[in-house]
């Protein structure tokens, strides 16, 4: 994004927030409207808030938001359009046209943010980061862990050690191996080489059988029909979205067991996948209206991705069944 834009919204958000201060003092000193106050000053609390999630995130939740709250300030100002309030409606009128602005660049500057060439940079950008954090903790501490067991074993070579230590240095080494072993997982999750290596059914199941070791949650898969490459690009595309939906369903709805459901539809030309958990379930469109707020990037990613690769996505969540993921992408 232009960073003069960015100049201009925050310019813009500046003189926004000084005008509504100057109309809350004003409010505020006129007794004899309390009741309309309490209104007005609610309707502006939400647009402040709004602002401030604005300037600091911005999501599609968050355009809604703004609008919504501004319509809200618009009409409990509409209250106050007595003729005798000048000073009043002056600060109002220049409130709208400034408000009129700002949103309307909002508005350009999501259309920019959400359009596929940004996303796709974003999505890309983030995996060339992964899989440079990846190259250094295999080439940085793993290799040192690695080399950490063999000095051990030289140690333990060695004739004549006291038991006590013998058994502190066996216990060292098992330590180390357990944190060798943690951080391959971290490898594996940060960029999983055997995707270029060996292809998409073999890396699901070897983060599916990390998955069960770790967490005691049995995860079964079945798939139906030909497997066809998709391309390296919507393999970690449906990868990723799987790895975010079963770990979702972990870390989130406390399940007793996570099915998937892999279809390569030749007829249609199709894979679709379901990643389904038996867990506690969560409020879909609660969450969706909140996530400007809550920071948080699994659904907006998960989604991102499988429109980037040309597919649909759906989540439908329910208290009483868990939660059901579903997408499709193209084949070939
Ligand atoms: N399978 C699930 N079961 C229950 N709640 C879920 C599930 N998936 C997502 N959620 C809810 O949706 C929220 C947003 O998910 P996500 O964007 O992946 O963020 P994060 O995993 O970082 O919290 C989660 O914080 C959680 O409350
Ligand atoms: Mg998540």
């Amino acid at each position: 994004m232009p960073e003069s834009s960015l100049d201009a919204l925050a310019h813009e958000l500046e003189a926004f927030r000084s005008s509504m201060q100057q109309l809350q003092k004003i409010v505020a000193e006129s007794q004899n409207k309390q009741a309309r106050q309490g209104d007005l000053v609610s309707s502006l609390a939400d647009l402040e808030n709004v602002l401030i999630a604005a300037s600091a995130t911005m999501t599609p939740h968050v355009s809604e938001m703004a609008r919504s709250a501004f319509k809200k300030l618009q009409s409990s100002l509409g209250v106050y359009s007595q003729p005798e309030d000048h000073e009043l409606l002056q600060v109002c009128s220049r409130l709208s046209v400034q408000g009129d602005s700002i949103f309307k660049r909002v508005g350009t500057m999501l259309r920019i943010m959400n359009s596929p060439a940004n996303a796709n940079g974003i999505i890309l950008a983030q995996e060339e980061e992964r899989k440079r954090i990846s190259r250094e903790i295999h080439d940085g501490p793993a290799q040192t862990l690695a080399s950490l067991t063999m000095r051990i074993d030289y140690c333990l070579e060695q004739t004549g050690l006291p038991t006590p230590l013998v058994d502190e240095l066996k216990e060292l080494k098992e330590t180390v191996i357990r944190s060798l072993k943690d951080i391959r997982r971290f490898i594996f999750d940060l960029r999983p080489m055997a995707l270029d290596d060996l292809g998409l059914l073999p890396t699901l199941e070897q983060f599916i059988s990390g998955f069960k070791n770790r967490t005691g949650v049995p995860v079964y898969v079945d798939t139906d029909g030909e497997h066809e490459f998709l391309g390296a690009e919507r393999e970690l595309a449906v990868f990723r979205v799987i790895q975010e939906a079963t770990n979702n369903a972990l870390k989130h709805s406390n399940p007793v067991s996570v099915h998937i459901f892999l279809k390569f539809d030749a007829r249609k030309q199709r894979l679709s996948v379901v990643i389904k958990d038996d867990g506690c379930g969560f409020d879909v469109a609660e969450t969706r209206r909140k996530y400007g707020n809550l920071k948080k990037l699994g659904l907006i990613s998960m989604e991102e991705r499988v429109r980037l690769s040309g597919g649909e996505f759906t989540i439908v969540s329910d208290s009483g069944t868990g939660t059901v993921v579903s997408f499709w992408v193209p084949l070939g």
